[in-house]
This record gives C-alpha cells, structure tokens and sequence, in this order.
C-alpha cells in the first residue's frame, strides 16, 4: 500500500512513538498536541475522511463528531472507562469501540490503596505541617488517623479493579463486604472472606468506602446525599472511577458538616476541578489529577492496546477489546 493508500487516523493526542509504533506503515495518522483538552481544530477538520480514531478519556465522541465521519471503521479508546463515547450511536452505525481493560487493574487498584491509606493516616496534613513548621514535637495526640487492620472496607462494584482492591487490602488485614448487581464466584468470596450486602447495608456498617463502578446513567450521582448520610460520621470515602458516580456538592456538605470524616479522589466533575473549586478548600478531602494508571509501563500497556484494538478495527478484524459487540451480530 502506498502512504496515499493507507488508512487515515485522527489520534487526538501526540503520545510517545515507541508506544505506538505499532501504528508505523499501516496507518496515516494526524496527531493533536499532547495537551489537547477537546478535539483539536486540525483533527475535526479531517473527520471527513478518516477511517479510525484514537482517543483519549478527555474526548467526547457524540453523534456531531460521528456524522462528520462517514468512513470511520473504529473508536479506539486509550482506557478502560468509556463514558466520553456515545455507544449507541457508535454501535447504530456499526462502528466497534475498542478500550484497554486489564493492564490498568493494578496500578489503579494500587492508587486506590494509596489514597486510602493517605487519608486514613492523614499523610496530606501531617507532610504540609512538617514542612510549614508545625512539627514541633513528637505529640503523642497530633495527626492521629484511622487504623486499616481490622476496619472494615466497602467495595463499590466487584469488577476487575475492586476485585484487585479487594485482595490488596485483605493483605492491610481490613475485613470486606461489597455491593455489586452479580454476587462474585463462591471460589472467590471464600478466598477474600468477602460478604455481599446491599449498597445500604454497605454504607452503614463501612468504616471505608471504596467506588469501583463505571459512570452509566444508573451510577451517576449514586453517591449523593442520601447515601452520605448513611455513612459513618467516621468514614472515609475514596473514588478511583468516575467524578460523577459521586454528587460534589452533596460530598462537599457532608465533608464540611461531618456526616463523613473524609474524602479521597482521584476522580471528580468536571475535570480538571479548577482551582477555585470549594473542594480544595477541605481539609480533610485529598484529590489527586486523575492518575490511576499513570505508570510508565501501564500508560504505555494502554496505549499499545488502543493500536491494537485500532488496527484491528482498520483491517476489518475484530477488535480484542471491544465494548459494543453487539456491532458483530
Ligand atoms: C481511566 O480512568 C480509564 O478509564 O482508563
């Protein structure tokens, strides 16, 4: 094929070329600059002509960018969650979307512990008081937090990450219970000594609540005040999965009001949180800039499996990650 021939991709972020030199010879590709927070300008004026996108979780792929693009043959997003593309409208037109399951389960489960343990021993307060010359003594009552050992850890959704959450934190010696619509294989509840409840039965008995679901409209705002409430006063939520499964105003009140004791995100609506955002202002909420699976070998397992999913979708082949089977039917 020569380059004339090649299939034209709108990838919307420039990336590292050794994670994607896959796409080397076998695609003609129009990159957007690294920071692109929208579809850039020099990309939506291609759509015309272009048979695949790759694209990252900041991009919204909605029905105006679809019909401007009557040749695409594939949507492949670097990441797992795809909330920022109309499925429907994809999968009418008979376009798979391809995402990156698996090889961010560790590394977000990973931050996910991270966060919780920071809020828990309050690491964000007693590191800024050390360095802003409150450290004045051993004091055997200053920045006391909550122990993990024996705490009891609430699992919001048992997927591939809450189900990675689940064993990393059997090893902190926290006892579990989760909520999810399917009970997990007896095999792996027995393992992890895990205990399904009801989202509020959940909430009540927690000492920490952790949210692994995708952002659907059934999850969104399912942590809003009603379920704030229902929560311990002493409890400490952490969210590694979308901003909008939790209700940020609600969260606010609660963290202000102490219906909660804290609030740890890496995750939040919209995003970026701009600066002068109320949540800041907290001291006892950390958030953190959406970086979940921001390791150098996971990003870049990420991207790998995005061209992959993007050169399957190209070549007419099914894609090995695909969110909308259906599309094969
Ligand atoms: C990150 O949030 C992802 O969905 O991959």
């Amino acid at each position: 094929m020569s380059g004339a021939d090649l299939p034209l991709v709108l990838v919307t972020h420039t990336l590292p070329l050794e994670w994607i030199s896959s796409l080397q010879g076998r695609c003609l590709q129009v990159t957007g600059p690294v920071d692109a927070v929208r579809f850039d300008p020099s990309l939506e004026a291609r759509l015309e002509g272009a048979a695949g996108i790759l694209c990252l979780l900041t991009i919204p792929i909605n029905e105006a960018i679809l019909q401007r693009a009557p040749g695409l043959k594939v949507v492949s997003n670097m990441a797992v969650g795809v909330d920022n593309i109309d499925l429907r409208a994809c999968t009418r037109r008979g376009i798979p979307v391809g995402n990156t399951p698996w090889v961010l389960t560790d590394g977000t489960a990973d931050l996910a512990m991270a966060l919780l343990l920071a809020a828990a021993r309050r690491l964000p307060q007693a590191s800024l008081d050390a360095r802003e010359g409150r450290w004045t003594t051993w004091s055997p009552t200053g920045w006391l937090g909550a122990d993990l050992h024996g705490a009891l850890l609430g699992i919001v959704g048992l997927g591939k990450i809450g189900r990675a959450v689940a064993q990393r934190a059997k090893g902190f010696g926290l006892r579990l219970v989760y909520c999810d619509e399917q009970p997990a294989p007896p095999e792996l509840e027995a393992a992890l000594d895990l205990q399904r409840l009801t989202l509020d039965e959940l909430l009540q008995v927690s000492d920490f609540v952790s949210l692994h679901v995708p952002l659907t409209p059934q999850t969104r705002g399912l942590i809003a005040e009603g379920a704030l409430r229902k929560m311990k006063s002493t409890a400490i939520l952490v969210n590694t999965s979308r901003g909008g499964v939790v209700d940020a105003r609600a969260l606010e009140r609660a963290l202000r009001e102490g219906w909660i004791a804290a609030a740890a995100l890496d995750v939040t609506e919209p995003e970026p949180l701009p600066p002068d955002h109320p949540l800041y202002r907290l001291p006892n909420c950390l958030i953190l800039p959406h970086i979940g699976s921001a390791t150098r070998e996971t990003r870049q397992r990420m991207a790998e499996l995005a061209c992959e999913n993007l050169l399957a979708g190209l070549e007419g082949r099914r894609l090995p990650h695909c969110v909308n089977p259906e599309v094969y039917a």
